[in-house]
This record gives C-alpha cells, structure tokens and sequence, in this order.
C-alpha cells in the first residue's frame, strides 16, 4: 500500500530518471555466466540485475508429470532475499513469485518445440540478484536468450517489456517508483519474428487505444531489445573469431 503520497512522476516533460516517456533503461546482457548450466545469461536492465540458467532436456520427474507426446517446462522465478527493501530477508515462494513463474512458463511454451522431447522436461531458473520494477520482462528477456544459448530449439526469441500511465501520459519501462505510483502497468511480452503476444497483463486502466498504442511503443522497443539478445548469443563466438584472427 502506497498511502495517499504521490510523488510526481513526469517534471517539464521528463521522467524521474531523466528518461522521456518512450525510453528504454539502459539493457546489458552477457551469455554463459553460469558455467554448470546447459545455457544462461545475465542482465543487466536499469538498475534490475537477474540471472536465468536453463537445464534440460532431461527425463521429467517425478514420472507422472510427464507428457508423452511433448516435454513440459518448469519454470521458477524468484527473488533473491537481499534484492530489494521490499523483498529482505525474505526466502521462498509466495503469491507473486508463483504467478511470474507461471506466465513465464506460457510464454516459453509457446515458443519451444516441445514435441521434439517427449517425456523430457525442461527447466528455467530466473533468479533477481537486484529488483528495480520489470523484473518479470527482464527475466522473460533474459531466460529466452538463455535457453537460445542453450541450443534448445525454438521458434523465436522472444523480449518482453513494459509500459504505463502517469495522468494521459503512456510511458515505456517502468522502474519501481513508477511502477508504484503510475496510474497503470502492463508487462507484455512478445514474439518478434510473427509479432505474437504471449503475455499480457495488466495493473490498472488503460484504454482500447492506449492498450494498442502502448504495444506498439512495446513493439518499437522491442526492435532495440531483440538486437541485445542478438549481440548477447553471439559475442563468445565473436570472441573466438578474434583470437583466431590473432
Ligand atoms: O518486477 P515486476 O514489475 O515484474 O513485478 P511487480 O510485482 O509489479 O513489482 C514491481 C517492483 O516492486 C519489483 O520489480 C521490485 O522492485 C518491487 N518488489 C519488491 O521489491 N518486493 C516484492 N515482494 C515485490 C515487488
């Protein structure tokens, strides 16, 4: 609960931080940070900072999960006890790391060819070192290139970002304070290559228009977004090229 204080999220046109309303936070993303895992990547996404490392496939267990035509996903999104104010000292699952991890895993179920690996199951992992608001857009963006790491085949890549609304204004990325004060927020994640939504959540009220407008800033962004991932799965073989330039 907020109370009744609200800070001013928008002075003479810009945001808290600096940014205009259509602006991305700064992004960074790194592959293979963790060596143990069959992909992973770090990022870096404003002044969130989220690790996703993906296992499998592998037999599913216990055995009666298991679909025999297609693999499932596992999906566990968590907050570190030290990542943020809110979150401190606090361990284990609760209401909204459970429904992340859920909306994450539709997200990547409708990406993976899943019917490649009947009876496997596959398992994504985002852990939140440092949460600063769009944690659930950075860790969907950081787990689809950790798994692209991981040369699980996929239909697409996919990034996820956020936009919301302070008073008529539509703003892009929200960090924590707007998140916490804006008069909504709405995580959408995407699939670039056909331009399918494959999540969309929504805290607040937006209007038809401003749903389809604020997907469209989403869409825009997400042309920057994809291009990190991009960069991201190809910097170690680039690093390879070099030292063989050398
Ligand atoms: O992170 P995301 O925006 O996807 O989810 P949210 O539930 O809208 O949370 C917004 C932000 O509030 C998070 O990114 C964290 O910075 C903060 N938060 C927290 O610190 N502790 C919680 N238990 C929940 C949220």
């Amino acid at each position: 609960m907020v109370g009744s204080y609200k800070p001013e999220l928008i002075v003479n046109g810009k945001r808290l931080d600096g940014r205009m309303p259509a602006d991305l936070r700064n992004i960074t993303i790194e592959v293979g940070v963790v060596k143990n895992a069959v992909g992973s990547a770090y990022i870096e996404w404003g002044n969130n900072k989220i690790i996703a490392g993906v296992y499998g496939p592998k037999e599913a267990l216990p055995k009666h999960v298991q679909d025999p035509e297609r693999a499932i996903i596992k999906c566990r999104y968590a907050m570190s006890p030290f990542s943020s104010l809110e979150e401190h000292g606090r361990t284990g699952p609760n209401r909204r790391s459970v429904e992340i991890s859920k909306v994450t895993k539709e997200v990547f179920e409708n990406v993976v060819l899943l019917d490649r690996f009947p009876g496997a199951e596959i398992d994504i992992f985002i852990d939140v070192l440092q949460a600063d608001g769009g944690t659930r857009a950075a860790g969907i963006t950081a787990a689809a290139v950790a798994l692209a790491a991981s040369g699980i085949p996929m239909k697409d890549v996919p990034f996820a970002a956020s936009v919301g609304k302070v008073g008529d204004t539509l703003i892009l990325d929200l960090n924590k304070v707007e998140d916490n004060y804006s008069d909504a927020d709405m995580p959408v994640a995407i699939s670039p290559r056909t331009g399918d939504i494959l999540l969309l959540q929504m805290d607040g009220n937006l209007t038809k228009e401003e749903v389809k407008t604020g997907i469209g800033m989403i869409q825009k962004a997400g042309e920057h977004i994809s291009r990190l991932q991009r960069e991201a799965l190809k910097a170690p073989y680039e690093r390879i090229l070099e030292k063989y330039k050398k």
